[in-house]
This record gives C-alpha cells, sequence and structure tokens, in this order.
C-alpha cells in the first residue's frame, strides 16, 4: 500500500561491523521528499558504509530500511534501484572505453532505443538543467561531466532518492555551484536527496536537515536554518575546535627559484608561459587559480615528471631541469599530491599502514635489513598526530576511508624529511577537523625552514595560511600578492587575468 505520508526513506537501527570494528552501530534516520539532508562526520565516521547498505552494496548486519514507509529488501543494487534509490559514489563507476549513452543504456536495464534516450535527455535538461554530449567518451570527459553522466544514468532508472557521496570534492567552484542548482531544482521537483560533503559552507547554503556521524554513531541532527558551521563541527569532532590557521612568522632562507619556465604538452598547447618566482626556506608560497590554470603542469615539472620547453628550475642555486624523479626526491624535494585516484598513486591497497611507510623509507635506510620497529612507531605517531581512523598500523590501507588514506600519504612525506614540499588540493575531501590537522604541519615544516608551494582553492585558507599568494591564469603569473593584505576580490580579478 502507498503512504504518501510516510518517509521517503527511514533506516531503523542500521547496524554494520568489519570484523570488529562497528563502522554503523544502530543508526536512525529519516529523508523527507523534497527535502535535501546533508550527512555530516569525520573522515571514517562511517558515512560511506551507511550510504553503501542503502544503494544495496552492502548488507545490514541488523536493522531495516523502510522506503516510503513500506519494509524494504535491498540485498543488492538492482533491488536498491527498483525502490528508487541511485546513488552517485565517489569513485565514478562508468565503463571508461564507452560513450555516455552506452553508460546510461546500460544502466537502463531494460532496452532503451536512441531516440527515447535523446528525448528523455532532452527533458531531464529541461526540467532539471543537466546537460551531456551522448556521443562522448568517458574518458574524454572532465570530472564534472562524469558525474553529471552518472546523475542522468541514475535518473534514467527512475530515481527519486539519490545519495552523493562528497559529489564536489573533485568539482570546481563553479562545477559545484552548477551541481547545486540541479539539486534544488530535483528537490523543487519531490525528489529527496541526500549529499555527503565536507564543505560546511555547501552544507549551510544548500541543505535544509543535518545528520552527524560520530564513530559510526548517529550524534545529532539540526535544521540547517537553525545551526551553524562552528556548532556541526563540535558535534562532529566531539569537542571545540579552533577553526583559525596560524601564520608564523620565520626567518627566510634562498632555496628554490623558477626562471622564465615554460612547459608544452604534448598536444603543443602552452601550459606554462615563462612562469618566475622563488620560495624561501620557511615560506608557504599558495597557487591559486581556475582549474587547469597550468598547476598541474608546475607541480609536475618540479617533481622531474614533466619536462619543460624552457628556462630553469633552481635548487639551491643548482638547475634541476631534466633530472629524474628519484634524484629530485633525493635532494629533499618532496610530493604531497593527492592524485583523483589516491590508491592509484603512491600507496598499496594490500599493505598496512606500516608497510606502506616502510615503502619510502627503505630507500632511506642504510645497510640491508629493514628496520620495522622504529617505522611502525612512526606509523602509529602518524596515525595519532592525523588522528587516522581506525588507529590501527596493521590495517590494510585499501580499507582505509577516502579521507584517512590521504592523511597516511601526505604524512608519509611530511615524515621523510622534506627541504622542499609541493602540495595540490591537499584538503580536498578531507573533514574539518582533519584540514586543519594538515595546516598544522605544514606550519610545523615552515618552522622547521621547510619552503613549501601550497596549490589550493579555498580562497580563505590561501590568504590566512600562505605568507605570499601566486596566481596563475592560462600558463601566466598575473599576479603574486602578500597574502596578509591581499583581499579575495583582488586575487578573484587576476585569477581571471585582470589585475586587481
Ligand atoms: N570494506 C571494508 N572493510 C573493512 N573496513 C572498512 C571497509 N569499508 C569501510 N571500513 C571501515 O569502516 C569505517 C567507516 O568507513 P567509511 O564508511 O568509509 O567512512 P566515511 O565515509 O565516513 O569516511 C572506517 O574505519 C573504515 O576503515
Ligand atoms: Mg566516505
Amino acid at each position: 500500500m502507498l503512504n504518501t505520508r510516510a518517509p521517503a526513506l527511514e533506516l531503523r537501527l542500521l547496524t554494520k561491523a568489519f570484523g570488529s570494528l562497528v563502522a554503523c552501530d544502530h543508526i536512525n534516520m529519516t529523508l523527507h521528499a523534497g527535502e535535501i539532508l546533508a550527512l555530516l562526520g569525520e573522515n571514517g565516521s562511517g558515512k560511506t558504509t551507511l550510504m553503501n547498505m542503502i544503494a544495496g552494496l552492502y548488507r545490514p548486519d541488523s536493522g531495516d530500511i523502510f522506503v516510503r514507509g513500506i519494509k524494504a529488501d535491498i540485498h543488492s543494487p538492482s533491488d536498491a534501484r527498483k525502490h528508487g534509490i541511485g546513488m552517485i559514489h565517489q569513485h565514478f563507476k562508468l565503463v571508461d572505453v564507452f560513450t555516455a549513452r552506452q553508460n546510461i543504456q546500460l544502466g537502463a536495464g531494460r532496452d532503451m532505443s536512441d531516440r527515447a534516450l535523446n528525448e528523455k535527455v532532452r527533458a531531464l535538461g529541461e526540467r532539471f538543467g543537466l546537460t551531456a554530449r551522448l556521443d562522448q567518451k568517458v574518458y574524454d570527459m572532465s570530472v564534472g561531466q562524469k558525474q553529471t553522466v552518472e546523475i542522468i544514468k541514475a535518473l534514467c532508472r527512475g530515481a527519486d532518492i539519490l545519495i552523493l557521496d562528497e559529489p564536489t570534492a573533485v568539482l570546481t567552484p563553479q562545477e559545484s555551484d552548477r551541481l547545486f542548482d540541479i539539486l534544488r531544482r530535483m528537490k523543487a521537483d519531490g525528489a529527496a536527496i541526500i549529499i555527503i560533503t565536507h564543505k560546511l559552507g555547501e552544507v549551510m547554503a544548500l541543505s535544509d536537515r543535518v545528520a552527524i556521524l560520530r564513530g559510526g554513531r548517529n550524534v545529532g541532527e539540526a535544521l540547517t536554518s537553525k545551526t551553524n558551521a562552528a556548532e556541526l563541527t563540535e558535534k562532529m569532532v566531539g569537542q571545540k575546535v579552533d577553526l583559525s590557521i596560524a601564520r608564523p612568522a620565520m626567518k627566510q632562507t634562498p632555496l628554490f627559484s623558477m626562471r622564465n619556465v615554460s612547459v608544452r604538452s604534448a598536444d603543443g598547447v602552452l601550459r606554462l608561459d615563462r612562469v618566475s618566482f622563488d620560495i624561501a626556506g620557511g615560506e608557504i608560497l599558495g597557487v591559486a587559480g581556475i582549474a587547469g590554470s597550468g598547476q598541474k603542469q608546475l607541480c609536475e615539472c618540479i617533481a622531474g615528471l614533466e619536462p619543460i620547453c624552457g628556462g630553469e628550475i633552481l635548487f639551491k642555486g643548482k638547475n634541476i631541469a631534466g633530472q629524474s624523479p628519484r634524484q629530485i626526491y633525493d635532494i629533499g624535494v618532496r610530493l604531497g599530491f593527492i592524485p583523483e585516484d589516491r590508491l592509484g598513486m603512491g600507496l598499496v591497497g594490500a599493505m598496512d599502514v606500516t608497510d606502506n611507510l616502510l615503502l619510502r623509507e627503505y630507500r632511506l635506510q642504510p645497510g640491508f635489513f629493514i628496520k620495522r620497529g622504529p617505522v611502525r612507531e612512526r606509523a602509529r605517531d602518524l596515525i595519532k598526530r592525523l588522528s587516522v581512523a581506525p588507529p590501527d598500523p596493521s590495517r590494510p590501507v585499501g580499507q582505509l576511508s577516502g579521507g584517512n588514506l590521504q592523511k597516511v600519504l601526505l604524512g608519509r612525506e611530511l615524515l621523510s624529511k622534506p627541504e622542499l614540499l609541493i602540495t595540490s588540493y591537499v584538503v580536498r575531501g578531507l573533514d574539518v577537523h582533519s584540514s586543519y590537522v594538515i595546516y598544522d604541519l605544514l606550519n610545523d615544516c615552515k618552522l622547521m625552514g621547510v619552503g613549501a608551494l601550497f596549490v589550493g582553492e579555498d580562497l580563505d585558507v590561501l590568504l590566512e595560511l600562505c605568507d605570499r599568494v601566486l596566481v596563475l591564469c592560462g600558463g601566466q603569473i598575473t599576479g603574486l600578492v602578500n597574502a596578509k593584505t591581499a583581499t579575495r576580490e583582488q586575487i578573484g580579478l587576476m585569477m581571471v587575468g585582470q589585475s586587481g
């Protein structure tokens, strides 16, 4: 019997353990049609696990899921689909070599003709502002475009309960705005939406209600209009958190310079155009810019991962352009890159935290035998400092949640005695608390005389954390400002190529 008054979705005492670790512990939650619920919680608090149970990827150990007032037996993703539940995962599940059309048809269950699909997608475009080029191959798409295809796919399968797991972690601010516009229109149309995000600004701007998980338990719910960022953070962490970033003053020593460096990509496009700047030891130099303005090439050419076609890269006065990544690592240049596919780069999923640290250490320790004892100690330290959850050095890193993986990856580089640290979007996907731990760690490095390049997307953080901010636009430097005196507006103008 259809009960229109009942919530779109209701979770009762939902529980799921992995071995001795209880990821979700008797969680209750409701979601109404025409509502956007933000699900908040630190990395590892159980958000993805909870959503995966609703989407049929995990079977709950106990507890019930009700859809529109009726108990739903969800044993597989196709069961979830039949109940109108669609999930947009953190890591997209599209087939790369297929076109958007093929991916959507693959998911439609029954045959959907090209014509029917064209019509459907046109209608979705009109209703919600979703647009996709159906004959484009997925591997040619930007992250934002892939996400749009995922959403279209879910809607074509008839989803009216939509779950999005950290959808904005990989989007530019402009793409996020577009997504929110789409979600607001879907909500107005009666959809029930759960969104997981760490960005409290997004929570405040988009959601109607907030639910907070801590350590696998639901520790609170609030109407968005009746709460604020500080209160939400406190509930999430379980204690008051100081949301300000220190900027210790430092004596700076000459360390690194770029002189007229240019980089051309394989397709001949000039990605960096005669870029010159210095980073002193004891300085954090921020890099601002719209995504794709040359940030990637800048980081990669310093690391020896991308050849330059002109200019000099000087580390302590010596030109290191043309050296191998290994040589550049050996002189003390470390990368805190957080790649989109975290497991693809630098971490081995099946190995535990200690062994992943050893991957770096074994090249640094002299002699034949690898001393595991001291490394395990450092793994324990790292886990504690970064509050990696669960705090277990022998857990395979493949079982850590995304944000925790990221902390291990960066922590490993920070522990390996850098002199110059190149970081790019290091707090993407990290919860508020962890982000501040990372800022503290960067300041610790600074106090030890390390020079740091900090490529970021949050202008407030760039202005608070860095000593100076360099602005890139179309591969050129359009500004280099003192972070203490510059404003967001000034930097914003420089990002689009107009000097403030
Ligand atoms: N497949 C799995 N096997 C073992 N442990 C897991 C698995 N998936 C998640 N976990 C653990 O469950 C806890 C919750 O993880 P997750 O739901 O991914 O957190 P969140 O999405 O809030 O960051 C974490 O401690 C994580 O390490
Ligand atoms: Mg997660």
